[in-house]
């Protein structure tokens, strides 16, 4: 079943981030989200290659992991979640779509088309198959194949140059359930401004092509109400947000204003399920980058990080978020509250 096809327009996805939407943040974000505001998550990017080689696999299929307490919220909220591969060869693409679809219960498969990282682009995959655009469709279409499940493409919109036209319209022919359009080329990385119009101009492509693929726009959305806006001027059938949910960790939620304590809360809730979930297989530093989303906006939030990151396992983490609650709750709440 395509399930993009009957999401709500516009609907909302939590975009894949490397290291940052494992299982326990995407548990976190759908828990936070208030109904019907987010409606797709992605797991963290795996190597198909990796994930075919006897002792590449272990390495690589933590990014494929599930909680049950992250399956339970998903289930209950009608929240769908899609495993992202990469890879330059269709074969592996078939092969590991095979797989996926019969030993794990994802909704759907997302090809990445768009990490502009040198050593990936150096092996032709994610970025680098914007350069060869019949490769990337065999790709598509193996992976389809393989897996039976939907499947879409999450990709820029050109290599050195904007080459929406042709790279989009390539993507099309394939008839993917989806296309994510970061709206920068692999050149810009990070950089610059993403260009919404060439979100419209592939909207538009796909409406005088006459296809059904839902395009998501992605790039720079800094709140809802933005993403929202974005979705009427640029038609984007969906929304993609990344790094707008480190600005603000209750992005998909009603509140406008996480209050010291809610991200307190949020930290601690993040620090115990990643310790349930990972102690042992996943380093504590990792934690280090959820330290800044939370903690920051409130007084006394600058020296609370610094302590923060200084430690170097869960007792001591939790020891100093204990000491800020206790000094915390001897100053009135309206004097430590800031607007994020
Ligand atoms: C820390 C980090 C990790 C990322 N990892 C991935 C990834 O694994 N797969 C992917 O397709 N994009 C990845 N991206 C790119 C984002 O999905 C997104 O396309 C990009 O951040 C632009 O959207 P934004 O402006 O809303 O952040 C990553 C971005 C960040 C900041």
């Amino acid at each position: 079943m395509n399930f993009w096809r009957q999401l709500p327009k516009p609907f909302f996805a939590l975009a894949p981030m490397e290291d940052v939407t494992d299982t326990v943040f995407r548990e976190l974000i759908a828990s936070y989200a208030a109904a019907g505001k987010l409606q797709v998550l992605f797991t963290e990017f795996m190597s198909v290659e990796g994930f075919l080689h006897d002792i590449g696999h272990k390495k690589v299929i933590h990014r494929l992991y599930v909680s049950s307490r992250e399956r339970e919220i998903l289930k209950s909220r009608g929240i769908k979640l899609v495993a992202q591969i990469w890879g330059s060869d269709p074969e592996n693409f078939f092969k590991a779509g095979q797989q996926i679809a019969e030993q794990y219960d994802f909704d759907g498969i997302d090809i990445n088309m768009g990490c502009p990282v040198k050593k990936i682009v150096k092996k032709n995959a994610c970025s680098a198959l914007i350069k060869t655009p019949e490769l990337a469709k065999d790709i598509i279409a193996a992976t389809k194949e393989g897996s039976g499940l939907p499947v879409s493409v999450k990709t820029r919109i050109g290599f050195n140059q904007v080459e929406t036209d042709n790279w989009i319209g390539n993507l099309l022919e394939v008839n993917p359930a989806a296309i994510t359009v970061h709206a920068r080329t692999q050149r810009m990385l990070s950089r610059g401004f993403a260009d919404w119009n060439e979100v419209l101009k592939s909207v538009q492509l796909r409406d005088s092509l006459n296809f059904d693929t839902m395009i998501l726009g992605n790039g720079d959305v800094s709140s809802y109400n933005d993403g929202f806006e974005k979705s009427k001027i640029f038609k984007a059938d969906g929304l993609m947000v990344g790094r707008g949910v480190f600005r603000n960790p209750a992005f998909f939620s009603d509140q406008k204003i996480l209050e010291p304590g809610q991200r307190i809360q949020m930290l601690k809730n993040h620090l115990l399920r990643f310790q349930e979930e990972w102690e042992g297989k996943k380093s504590y530093s990792i934690l280090k980058r959820f330290f800044k989303i939370y903690v920051n906006s409130f007084q006394d939030a600058t020296s609370f990080r610094a302590d923060l990151m200084t430690t170097n396992n869960y007792k001591e983490g939790m020891q100093v978020i204990e000491e800020f609650e206790d000094s915390l709750a001897a100053v009135p709440s309206e004097l430590t509250q800031i607007p994020v």
